[in-house]
C-alpha cells in the first residue's frame, strides 16, 4: 500500500519521483500538478528543515484538498500552495519571489478525483454536464467548444488529440444535431457512429481529444518545459509523468534535444546545445504490483533529466 495515497488520488511511481528529483534536501522544489498532494507529501518527507515545496494546481478542488491534508507543512512554511496554470510558472513563482528552483515535477493529466466526479464531465462512464475544464473559472467547456467548432476543426481535434481513425464520421455526427449537453448525450452520438466492439476505445479517444482541447494541454506542456529550462538551476532535475504518447513524445524530444522539433541544435563550433541530460534512456514505468494495486497507473511513463550547466 502506497503510504501517500489519499481518497483524492493515488500518486504514481512515488518512490522513483522522489529519488529521481531530490538532489538537495534543503532545496526548493515545485510540484506543478499538486492534485491531492500525494507526491508533494512524499517530497516534503524527503526534505530536511531547510527544504521547501511550492504546490501548484489550476483546480480549486485540488488546492482545497491538498491544503487541508498538508496544513501542518503550510503552517511551518515548508509548503506554499498556489492556484494557477503551470503555463504561467514564472509569474506564479514570481509572486513568491522565486526565480530559480532545484527541481520540478509534472504529473500530467487529470486526477482520480476529477475523473470520478461525474459533475466534472471527464468520464464517459459517468453522466454529467459536458464540462471537462480542470480550471472551472475558464470560459469554454467541452459543450461550448462543440458549439463553436465547424466540422473540419472538430475532425482535426479528434485526429490530432485522440488519434481517432473515424474522426471524420464522428465529427459529422456530433455536429449534425443539437449540441450535446451531457457526457451521456455525447457518448450516445459517438456510439451510434462505431460498431459495438470498438465503442469503448473510441469513447476513450474522443473524450481524451476533447479534454486536451478544452484545457489546451499540449500547448501548456510545451510552455512549461521551456520555462522549466530557465528556472531549474544547473544540477537540478525535472520529473515528468505522461499518460499518453502525445505528451510522452514531446517530453522525450524536449529532454533529449532542448526543443520540440526533436532535432539536435549545435553552436558555431559544432558542439551540441542540450540544456538537459536525460537520466534514463527509457522511461520508468510502474511494476506489476503497482499496476495491480492502481490500474490507472498502467500507462504512466516517468522521464527524468538533469539541468546541465549553462554554456
Ligand atoms: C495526475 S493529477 C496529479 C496528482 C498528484 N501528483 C497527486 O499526487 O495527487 C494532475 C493534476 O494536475 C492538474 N493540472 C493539469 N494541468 C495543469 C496545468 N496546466 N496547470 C496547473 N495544474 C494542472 C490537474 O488539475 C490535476 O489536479
Amino acid at each position: 500500500m502506497n503510504p501517500y495515497t489519499s481518497g483524492y488520488h493515488e500518486p504514481v511511481l512515488c518512490k522513483a519521483v522522489v529519488n529521481g528529483l531530490v538532489g538537495k534536501t534543503d532545496g526548493c522544489y515545485v510540484d506543478a500538478t499538486l492534485g491531492g498532494g500525494g507526491h508533494t507529501a512524499a517530497l516534503l518527507d524527503a526534505l530536511d528543515a531547510g527544504g521547501r515545496v511550492v504546490g501548484i494546481d489550476q483546480d480549486s478542488d485540488a488546492i482545497e484538498a491538498a491544503s487541508t491534508r498538508l496544513s501542518d507543512f503550510i503552517q511551518t512554511g515548508h509548503l506554499q500552495v498556489i492556484q494557477g496554470n503551470f503555463a504561467n510558472l514564472p509569474v506564479l513563482l514570481g509572486t513568491l519571489n522565486i526565480s530559480a528552483i532545484d527541481g520540478i515535477l509534472l504529473d500530467l493529466g487529470v486526477s482520480s478525483h476529477q475523473f470520478d466526479a461525474g459533475h466534472r464531465g471527464f468520464s464517459h462512464r459517468l453522466d454529467g454536464p459536458l464540462d471537462m475544464r480542470m480550471d472551472t473559472h475558464v470560459d469554454e467547456s467541452a459543450r461550448d467548444l462543440l458549439a463553436r467548432l465547424d466540422e473540419r476543426e472538430l475532425r482535426l481535434i479528434l485526429r490530432k488529440y485522440g488519434e481517432e481513425p473515424r474522426a471524420g464520421s464522428i465529427a459529422r455526427k456530433l455536429l449534425a444535431g443539437p449540441v450535446p449537453e451531457t457526457t451521456r448525450e455525447l457518448s450516445e452520438i459517438v456510439e451510434g457512429a462505431v460498431p459495438p466492439p470498438q465503442r469503448s476505445k473510441t469513447l476513450a479517444r474522443v473524450f481524451q481529444a476533447l479534454r486536451i482541447a478544452v484545457n489546451n494541454e499540449l500547448e501548456v506542456l510545451e510552455q512549461v518545459l521551456r520555462d522549466a529550462t530557465d528556472l531549474v538551476r544547473p544540477g537540478g532535475r525535472i520529473a515528468v509523468i505522461a499518460y499518453h504518447s502525445l505528451e510522452d513524445r514531446r517530453v522525450k524530444r524536449f529532454l533529449r534535444y532542448g526543443n520540440l522539433r526533436g532535432e539536435p541544435e549545435r553552436d558555431l563550433m559544432g558542439n551540441l546545445i542540450a540544456p538537459w541530460r536525460p537520466i534514463n534512456r527509457r522511461p520508468l514505468v510502474p511494476d506489476e504490483e503497482e499496476v495491480a494495486g492502481n490500474p490507472r497507473s498502467r500507462s504512466a511513463r516517468l522521464r527524468l533529466a538533469e539541468r546541465l550547466p549553462l554554456p
